[in-house]
């Protein structure tokens, strides 16, 4: 009797140690076919992705997406869109187009391959990038005067479309550009056709930049908030940090207005092709914010007093403006690191 009553103990946690293994085992098997489930989910589209290469175009086209895919599924997180150079091409280092160079400009532009969706017309390409500076310009005289010596990021500078335009207060201010990227192509093109004084860089899409904590004035991006879906609130105290305190932070985000700028233009193939019904069915925004759309083009919406609620948590906003000009569709969002 007494033998049974010493064995009870070791054997009930015996038995609850089998229990527990059982247990772990049907929440592994669950995670494995649910992980199963999703990678038949991703092969079938990437699937789809080929056989349409397939029966759109010929070998090129087909090699190219392979060549994408393997990058996919090897070298990029599942989230975000960094390409590394050799994301679509295998010879490195990677072959421009010559710049173009026009009387007048200081510094060469991409050419159109170069640009990135931006527009081939050189003369337009100038004027919409010059249009954007303009905003930060004023935002930048309204918040902080005519400072001289100011270092200055463009978050998500691609080939300097914007970044371009401040060269005239790098000669006459003393200003310090500055760019990053997570795509490596055109901080690499920038590297070959800028000057040694921009400092530009790679960077990654985990929300870090290579930079000092409080070591610049302002960092503007226009549509690269658009496209952040995932970490943006670790983006913006990763932009915080390396602020300097009172230093500016000027974004464009898509709210109610570029909602309906879409919904506007729904019949239009390259708003079909990207967009999500819903925005397109819906002509007002009708929840708090919305994400869509794979890595490569993802959308990200707020309706603007929600933003002004989430980023005011990070820093302080001190304006949220309406398109500032024909060529927009995107709201601006200003604001300042807190002096404390
Ligand atoms: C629509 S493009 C706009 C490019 C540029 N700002 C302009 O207006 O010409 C968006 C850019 O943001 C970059 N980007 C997106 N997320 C980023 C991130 N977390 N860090 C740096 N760049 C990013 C993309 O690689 C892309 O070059």
């Amino acid at each position: 009797m007494r033998k049974i009553a010493l064995a009870l103990p070791p054997l009930r946690r015996l038995v609850e140690s089998r229990d527990a293994a059982l247990a772990d085992r049907a929440l592994l098997e669950q995670s494995l076919r649910e992980m199963r489930a999703e990678m038949a989910r991703q092969a079938a589209s990437d699937q789809a992705v080929l056989m349409q290469a397939m029966s759109t175009d010929g070998d090129a086209r087909i090699e190219r997406t392979l060549t994408m895919m393997r990058a996919e599924y090897t070298v990029l997180p599942r989230f975000g869109f960094h390409q590394p150079l050799d994301y679509d091409q295998d010879s490195l280092p990677p072959h421009f187009d010559p710049p173009v160079i026009l009387p007048g400009e200081s510094l060469p532009l991409p050419a159109p391959a170069d640009r990135f969706g931006y527009p081939a017309d050189d003369a337009l390409y100038l004027h919409m990038g010059g249009l954007d500076a303009a905003v930060v310009r004023a935002a930048i005289a309204r918040h902080l005067g005519a400072p001289r010596d100011l270092a200055l990021l463009d978050f998500g500078c691609s080939s300097g479309r914007v970044l371009r335009h401040f060269e005239v207060e790098h000669q006459a201010q003393g200003w310090r550009p500055h760019g990053v990227d997570i795509q490596a192509r055109p901080i690499e093109w920038l590297r070959l056709h800028f000057p040694q004084h921009y400092m530009v860089t790679t960077g990654t899409v985990q929300p870090h930049l290579p930079f000092e904590d409080n070591s610049l004035d302002v960092i503007y991006g226009f549509s690269v908030f658009t496209h952040i879906k995932y970490l943006w609130d670790m983006w913006l105290l990763e932009l915080r940090r390396v602020l300097k305190p009172g230093g500016l932070l000027v974004q464009t985000i898509h709210t109610e207005n570029a909602w309906a700028f879409y919904h506007r233009n729904r019949d239009a193939a390259w708003v079909k092709q990207a967009h999500a019904a819903r925005m397109t069915e819906s002509p007002t925004m009708d929840v708090d914010w919305f994400h869509h759309g794979d890595i490569a083009v993802s959308q990200a919406f707020w309706k603007a007093d929600v933003a002004r609620r989430n980023w005011g948590r990070y820093l302080e906003v001190l304006e949220l403006l309406p398109p500032q000009h024909e060529m927009s569709f995107q709201d601006v969002m200003v604001c300042r690191k807190p002096l404390r």
